[in-house]
């Protein structure tokens, strides 16, 4: 949640990339934005309620904003409305420090009370322009010193950005629980909530870990930890291409997402497959490990969270131990039961969610090894775990989650497989053959985004419905809650994802002829079940589309008003095939009603508050 970026270079370059960079950010919030240079010894700010393009017209018009160094924000609210006076920067009392923030600071009413006392005043509702003014009531000439006690009482999560008019060669950064990379230039330098803002300019960048500060100026970086001692900078090469970060010929990054699928699923597959044999990179665990477990706990937010509510079937068939899924905002707050023999998987698109990361530590503090299956290498979830297995999607800029998901789903799938495989639990010939159907999944995605266009007739019939519900049984249930969450996500509509079996105890009375259904059938064992489900809401009124395999067609009659076939596949796997339609569903459903796709109102990609 919000983006922030800053640049010191020598050529006054710094509006320029303030707001390419902000652009690259959007997705992390986008109810204000703003920026704070240095120009002429003072501090100026232009800050905006509104999309990025408000401040971009007004600096479209302003020409004394040249500058070297400078700050800017794109915000999420979290402390107060979305307005002008909470956007960031905030500036201090004297004028002399500009702030940018992301995280909460937990603390900031004390601080706040504590500071009025001393003569200070709060223009926003924010917690943010309290670090300022703390800064601005601690400072004595000295920045970085400044700092370092300001970090002893900020409580909280924090991403920060701070220029001072003293310093008008140096951008000072700060990280703590919340992301913050560096990107490091020729005679210039820069920092950004994330990878994306920077890589137009460089792909030296180095990850700021966790209690650190950095210190920039145009041609040189220094990094130090809260305690004052100076730490070592780790520059990485990001190989990945610009490409992957931008929206090329696709009208949204959603669509563009939804259609890579293929392609990523085949990296995060093959080089973990050879032959027969699954290597989950340097991952080992021994019989014995994987015997003494109690159960395994999987835990996330989201969509990431649903992936582990399907993994939940298909691990304790397979592997045959008690697997939990549990969201992390609740794992977190609720002294799970987690134990040395309990093994924990984190499951987490930006390795960055607060809720994630905090359900982390609690597992390790409990004694737990914590597995991650993470698509952003290097991230805070990743570094953190004692086993991380890295999904291959690519950088997703949608705030709906596609590729990421179906990823992730796909590791997952290698991961119980692996362990059943050394556990026992599973024969060679059901083993083989998964493993050969695993292969399949890339080509029969793509089989089924060669016929989108027949999915957009659909969305077109039922764009306008607003009281949707998607039932299925056991795998097709957990699909479908993810189904029901990327069409609220995107476009507004009310949906709600229920078992199949248990409408008639109490939510078939919301059925009318005003409810379109979306029935999930795919598992062969319990086909005939859905159907009477489908007959029972049908017979109420509702309109039926139903989701289900190509050798069904011949038992469907005239159940359903549209059908949506995807390719065979064995049961387990069918929720990586029976989810691509459902995010098709809901593109073009959002796309119908012009809504903003790639961002959502309320949402942000990666939530970084708990
Ligand atoms: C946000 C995103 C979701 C995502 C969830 C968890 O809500 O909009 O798409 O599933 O965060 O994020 P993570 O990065 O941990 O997968």
């Amino acid at each position: 949640m919000c983006g922030i970026v800053g640049y010191i270079g020598e050529n006054k370059k710094a509006v320029p990339f303030l707001l390419q960079g902000l652009e690259k950010l959007e997705y992390r919030g986008y109810d204000s934005s703003g920026i704070a240079v240095l120009n002429q010894n003072e501090i100026k700010i232009v800050k905006k309620q509104g999309r990025l393009k408000v401040i971009k017209d007004i600096l479209g018009s302003k020409d004394d904003l040249h500058s070297n160094l400078g700050i800017g924000h794109t915000r999420w609210a979290t402390h107060g409305d979305p307005s002008d006076v909470n956007a960031h920067p905030h500036l201090s009392k004297s004028g002399k420090i500009a702030v940018v923030h992301n995280g909460i600071i937990e603390n900031y009413i004390n601080l706040k009370k504590t500071l009025s006392k001393k003569g200070y005043e709060f223009k926003s509702d924010t917690d943010t322009e309290v670090v300022a003014q703390l800064l601005d009531s601690l400072y004595e000439g000295n920045m970085l010193g400044t700092i370092k006690k300001a970090t002893d009482l900020l409580e909280g999560s924090f991403a920060l950005g701070i220029i001072c008019t003293d310093y008008p060669d140096t951008l000072f950064a700060v990280k703590k629980d919340s992301p913050l990379i560096i990107g490091v230039g020729e005679d210039e330098n820069f920092i950004a909530s994330d990878i994306p803002a920077v890589l137009s300019k460089t792909r030296k960048i180095c990850r700021l870990k966790e209690k650190q500060i950095a210190v920039l100026t145009s041609k040189n970086i220094d990094i130090f930890d809260f305690s004052g001692g100076k730490a070592k900078m780790e520059i990485s090469e990001i190989n990945w291409n610009v490409d992957a970060a931008e929206k090329n010929n696709y009208d949204h990054f959603m669509i563009k997402e939804i259609m890579e699928q293929p392609k990523v699923l085949n990296d995060t597959i093959s080089p973990r497959l050879k032959d027969y044999s699954i290597k989950l990179d340097n991952l080992n665990f021994t019989e014995e490990y994987l015997k003494n477990l109690n159960k395994i706990s999987i835990v996330a937010c989201g969509s990431a969270y649903h992936v582990g509510c399907v993994a939940k079937y298909f691990m304790e068939e397979l592997i045959r131990k008690p697997v939990e899924v549990e969201l992390a905002s609740e794992f977190r707050y609720r002294s799970p039961i987690v134990d040395k023999n309990t093994l924990v998987i984190i499951i987490s698109q930006s390795g960055e969610t607060a809720d994630s990361l905090a359900a982390l530590r609690e597992a390790k503090k409990l004694g737990a090894r914590v597995l991650s299956v993470v698509n952003v290498v290097g991230s805070s979830i990743a570094n953190e775990s004692d086993d991380v297995l890295y999904t291959w999607a690519g950088p997703e800029i949608a705030v709906a989650t596609t590729k990421a998901y179906s990823t992730q789903l796909s590791l997952m799938y290698l991961i119980a497989l692996y362990i059943s495989k050394v556990l026992g639990t599973i024969t060679d010939e059901k083993y083989k053959n998964l493993i050969e159907n695993i292969k399949l999944l890339p080509e029969k995605i793509t089989g089924i985004l060669k016929k989108a266009s027949s999915t957009e007739e659909i969305a077109k019939k039922y764009y306008q419905t607003e009281k949707i519900f998607f039932i299925g049984r056991t795998l097709d249930y957990a699909v479908c809650m993810e189904g029901s969450l990327k069409l609220k996500e995107i476009s507004y509509i009310h949906s709600e994802a229920y078992a199949a079996g248990e409408l008639k105890h109490g939510t078939i009375s919301l059925i009318d002829n005003k409810t379109l259904v979306i029935a999930l059938a795919t598992q062969d064992k319990l086909f005939d079940k859905t159907i009477s489900n489908i007959r029972e809401v049908k017979s109420r009124g509702a309109t039926i589309l139903l989701i289900t395999t190509e050798d069904k067609a011949d038992k469907i009659s005239d159940i359903a008003d549209d059908v949506i076939y995807i390719p065979k596949i064995s049961n387990i796997l069918s929720p990586s095939l029976a989810v691509i339609p459902m995010q098709l569903l809901s593109y073009y459903i959002a796309k119908f009603r012009g809504c903003d796709i790639d961002k959502p109102r309320n949402l942000a990609k990666s939530v970084t508050v708990e």
